[in-house]
């Protein structure tokens, strides 16, 4: 008999039930002894059955399966759950189905500290935040307020437990791999399916095993597992993958350090990164008040929270990382997996014409904002003092993940440490991580040619600060820390020393030493609002003249013949991210209000048919008359007179976030089709989900003959032609009215294909649920 353990102490109604996992597994596994990863095991015990669908071992292929599941828990961030939840609104359903959460953290601009920040967010956006607490009470959310924390601190502290699967509206909710956990970032809409107790999709991924063995010592640190990671597997080699470490070094780890690690896999675009159970699990679920858990979570460690053995054969890759001999690595600019090991980096400088002067450096983020990195930071700032330099040279922000983090801190004197040094402490949220960052300290406009330095995850073009000569690297919070007082980008604090004015006396730094835990954490204030009972009386107003909120209308069901000769409102050349799709910084704003937030859409993308200036970034040829215009004033004026469009892309169209409004967006604005390359697997699912149509080109070299006037047939898309696995054709007429043609390939299930017909994923729902 096991004691009755909630899966959250917000959650008393919600038992854990690791039993109903393993029988479920056992069913699965029906007899075989073949070895299961660890993710594997989490998925398959994950398995949504009904009477009319079982599964079997056998049957599942990696990369080709599409699996239905039944997620523990579904969170969403500010930012996206204002479209998440008009979304659910419109499904017409009276509670969520599973335990969920909205957390304040994406929203509020950074400017001049913790306080005045937040007060300022909280009175601008107040509309918005009303909206998310009146729409949880009456559907049965947990609501945390702007101040809370940041999604996936809060997540770590309160919810992610060994064993359980989490989605997320956020592409970095594989934190919670730290835990043992299964986190996987989904758009709204694939959130929305799980609220309302539909199976969620997810084609069955293969499993890259990344074997450590050592212990990290002197300046590394677990966020450079995961930049040198960046730099062997790409920014797109994660894709259709999940990273499952294993390994005696895996047993050397604290729990927040590893969720580091399983946090910047977004960046390689993997789609969740799991650790195995581990002792520090335990002693972090101790510390933040789950003993019950932990005790629980020891009883099943070998059968359900760690690979079986001898699975180490059955991963579809295997990469070996020596912690003894990792170095500190720092990955930049403008993409994440350009990776300099510390000891290439002057070199690799030197070669650059990166600005050497640091003009910002930043720690914080949901990578790195820990008790942990927090202290780290005041270790190197006392060594500091001691050495006669009582403050950093350049500016320096601060941010704690969450609000006990940030009470501990300061209860524990490190913020005041770090403030002493000349930095400014930021409220517990994304902030410049994600654009929200009202920054002076350059010319953003004029577009000032600066190198940033941060604990962050993602550095893309812009995405700190809107100027796209802001050259941002990420790493570790104590190399950040070294760069702050050395100043520059080539300082290497294993082998240089800053001098200290005045003095003949020189600052060589010693590596900070690793505390996992406070002794105990502090509770802040409570900024959590819990889920109401009994609450179909209550009512989520929007008024219909904010240019803020905006309720959906559904989108129209499939039109045949819609794929006619359809013009290329733009051939996208290049990286082309949900960030360059849907920008963020001050879109942020219009996040739940469709018809203004898709004023921005591809206003970063560089187009194949223009210059590729910065000048013409977000511009496209009309079709129709071929003046130069921005992309989605030319995809409005289509939209109005009734003419469809598509949209060429490049490899990995769409990586980086969940952001759907880069999937709304085109489809709002008249889209029908967009013929890429490669897609990033959340935006695919995501166009899928809004009734577009992702495409591939079987041969990626039929992208080069896409020309400018170009008119665009699909054949075989009809209903009854289109088939999963099926190819489709792509015709092409040019503008001289010579034809070809080419194969195209496409992902959709027999069930997206229902999707398609019925306009969206939550048309399809609608008629599913409510007939
Ligand atoms: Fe926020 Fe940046 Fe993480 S946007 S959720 S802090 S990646």
């Amino acid at each position: 008999f096991a004691p009755r353990v909630p899966i959250s102490p917000l959650n008393l109604d919600t038992p854990l039930d690791y039993d109903r996992q393993i029988a479920q597994l056992e069913t699965v596994k029906s007899g075989s002894r073949r070895p299961l990863t660890l993710t594997e095991k989490i998925l398959y015990s994950h398995l949504y059955t009904s009477p009319e669908h079982s599964w079997a071992l056998d049957e599942i292929r990696r990369g080709e399966t599409l699996l239905h599941l039944r997620p523990d828990r579904v969170a969403c961030h500010d930012a996206t759950a204002t479209m998440a939840l008009l979304q659910f609104i419109s499904a017409g359903l009276p509670k969520v189905q599973i335990p969920t959460t909205v957390h304040s953290d994406h929203l509020v601009v950074s400017r001049d500290g913790a306080e005045e920040d937040l007060k300022r967010g909280r009175h601008e956006h107040r509309e918005v935040y009303a909206f998310l607490s009146s729409a949880a009470k009456k559907y049965g959310i947990g609501w945390w307020k702007p101040g809370a924390g940041i999604i996936h601190t809060t997540i770590f502290e309160n919810y992610a437990f060994p064993g359980g699967l989490i989605i997320g509206t956020d592409s970095h909710t594989p934190n919670a791999g730290g835990m043992g956990m299964l986190g996987i970032g989904v758009g709204g809409s694939d959130a929305v399916d799980a609220m309302a107790g539909m199976p969620w999709e997810l084609m069955c991924p293969k499993v890259v095993g990344v074997r450590l063995t050592g212990s990290l010592n002197g300046w590394a640190s677990t966020k450079d597992i995961i930049c040198k990671l960046a730099g062997i597997l790409t920014v797109s080699g994660g894709k259709g993958r999940v990273i499952e470490f294993f390994g005696p070094g895996t047993q050397t780890l604290g729990a927040t350090a590893m969720a580091t690690v399983c946090n910047m896999s977004a960046e390689i675009g993997s789609t969740s990164c799991i650790f195995p159970y581990s002792e520090s699990m335990s002693r972090y679920l101790t510390a933040t008040k789950r003993a019950d858990i932990a005790r629980l979570a020891s009883g099943y460690k070998d059968v359900l929270l760690t690979a079986d053995e001898g699975s180490e054969n059955h991963y579809d890759e295997v990469i070996e990382i020596d912690l003894d001999t990792l170095e500190p690595h720092i990955n930049g600019p403008f993409t994440p997996d350009l990776s300099h090991p510390l000891s290439q980096l002057k070199e690799a400088v030197s070669k650059s014409d990166w600005p050497v002067e640091v003009s910002h450096a930043m720690v914080g983020s949901c990578t790195n904002s820990s008790y942990e990195d927090l202290l780290k930071t005041s270790q190197l700032i006392q060594q500091a003092h001691s050495a006669g330099l009582p403050h950093v040279k350049t500016s320096f922000m601060v941010s704690p993940g969450s609000e006990d983090i940030r009470a501990t801190a300061e209860a524990e004197g490190i913020l005041q440490t770090i403030r002493d040094a000349g930095a400014v402490v930021l409220s517990t949220t994304c902030g410049p991580c994600v654009g929200q960052w009202d920054r002076t300290d350059v010319d953003v406009k004029g577009r000032e040619r600066n190198t940033v330095v941060s604990s962050f995850n993602r550095n893309f073009v812009a995405r700190h600060d809107g100027n796209p000569e802001t050259c941002s690297f990420v790493t570790s919070p104590e190399m950040v820390t070294a760069f702050a007082y050395a100043g520059r980008i080539d300082f290497n604090p294993v082998t240089d020393s800053i001098p200290v004015a005045g003095s003949s006396q020189e600052l060589r730094f010693t590596a900070p030493t690793s505390v996992e835990l406070p002794t105990a954490f502090t509770t802040g204030e409570d900024l959590y609002q819990a889920p109401v009972q009994n609450a179909s009386h209550l009512s989520v107003t929007i008024d219909p003249k904010s240019d803020r909120l905006q309720l959906l209308d559904p989108f129209q069901p499939w039109v045949p013949g819609s794929t006619n000769s359809m013009p290329i409102l733009v051939k996208v050349k290049g990286k082309c991210t949900t960030d360059h799709i849907s920008p963020a910084g001050p879109w942020y704003k219009y996040r739940g209000h469709l018809e203004n937030i898709s004023n921005n859409m591809l206003l970063a993308a560089s187009n194949a048919f223009l210059p590729s200036d910065s000048k013409h970034l977000g511009h496209t040829i009309h079709p129709l008359d071929s003046h130069v215009d921005l992309i989605h004033e030319v995809a409005r004026d289509l939209r109005g007179r009734g003419v469809k469009w598509c949209i060429i892309g490049d490899w990995n169209y769409g990586e980086g976030s969940s952001r759907e409004h880069a999937a709304l967006e085109p489809r709002f604005l008249g889209g029908v089709a967009v013929i890429a390359r490669s897609f990033a697997r959340i935006h695919e699912t995501n166009l899928k989900k809004q009734g577009m149509l992702p495409l591939t080109f079987v041969e990626a070299g039929d992208y080069d003959r896409i020309r400018s006037g170009d008119r665009v047939t699909l054949l075989g898309v009809e209903e009854g032609e289109m088939k999963p696995g099926k190819e489709v054709t792509l015709q092409v007429e040019t503008e001289a009215g010579e034809v070809w043609r080419a194969a195209l390939q496409h992902s959709f299930s027999e069930g997206q294909l229902r999707w398609l017909r019925a306009g969206s994923a939550l048309n399809h729902i609608k008629q599913t649920i409510l007939g």
